[in-house]
């Protein structure tokens, strides 16, 4: 990984950050593939989530939890966002990668939308999993309205359950990537977790969305992604958002 900010790298993470210095980033944000055994196509791009069994899936995200652990500061955090179908095993692989004691909360992304079930509560959530390297990482809590009638009109600090509604068919930020995630929630994320000027790395960052939401909060940015359409749109999104000199490095050298 050069060591230049705000730039896209199109390459498989493992290999861009095997080539980082070490204790470079103040926070990363893992939105890996869910292991939903999908190909997700929409109009721009598309990308395999089909893996032959679980631990085929967790041999993947394994190594590449671990390089991204390596180029974190020692006041660096990670944020991976998963749901029902893997959040308990990743739960378990990031305590031991780094340490119970490490692990500082469990997010609830509440979206709203899709379907509901005879059979089950409705699934309306995906799971954040927020660990620290140490116990120096940085925190800015999100203020947030409060509801209660002791507090109306009063900001209190966020809960663990984020409610954001997820993005709609017909919504302006949509740029037709699967699994695009709102800016709303990056924009929290990265203010919340990363330090002011702090270095955001998205090791599978998609459409950009969390690079986006780096530039909009005067933070600065590192997104590598395998998929070239995914590289294309950040470049798209980036060029309209980004005040300082937007480098892309389409290659995995
Ligand atoms: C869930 S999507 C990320 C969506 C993103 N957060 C957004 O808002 O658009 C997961 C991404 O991981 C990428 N990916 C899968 N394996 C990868 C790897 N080995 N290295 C880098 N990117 C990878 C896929 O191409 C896909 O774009």
């Amino acid at each position: 990984m050069p060591t230049a900010l705000d730039q896209v790298i199109l390459g498989d993470c493992l290999d861009v950050l095997a080539d980082s210095p070490g204790a470079v980033v103040d926070l990363a944000y893992v939105d890996p593939p869910f292991n939903t055994g999908r190909t997700l196509a929409a109009s721009n791009g598309a990308y395999r989530d089909t893996w032959t069994n679980l631990d085929d899936y967790l041999n993947f995200l394994g190594p590449r939890l671990t390089a991204v652990r390596r180029v974190l500061k020692p006041t660096g955090s990670i944020l991976v966002h998963c749901d029902w179908r893997t959040c308990h095993h990743l739960r378990l692989m990031l305590d031991n990668l780094f340490g119970s004691a490490n692990f500082v909360n469990h997010l609830i992304w509440s979206y709203g939308l899709g379907g509901s079930s005879p059979r089950r509560f409705a699934r309306k959530h995906d799971d954040i999993l927020f660990y620290a390297k140490s116990d120096g990482y940085y925190f800015r809590p999100p203020m947030v309205p409060a509801t209660s009638n002791r507090m109306k009109g009063q900001l209190k600090k966020a809960a663990d359950v984020i409610e954001i509604p997820a993005i709609n068919n017909m919504a302006h930020e949509r740029v037709g990537y699967p699994t695009q995630k709102p800016l709303a929630l990056l924009k929290l994320l990265v203010d919340a977790c990363c330090p002011p000027g702090g270095v955001v790395l998205d090791p599978m960052c998609g459409s950009g969305t969390t690079l986006v939401a780096a530039a909009k909060t005067a933070r600065c940015f590192i997104g590598i992604d395998v998929n070239p359409d995914a590289v294309k749109i950040c470049d798209q999104r980036l060029h309209c958002t980004s005040a300082r000199g937007y480098a892309s490095a389409a290659s995995t050298s």
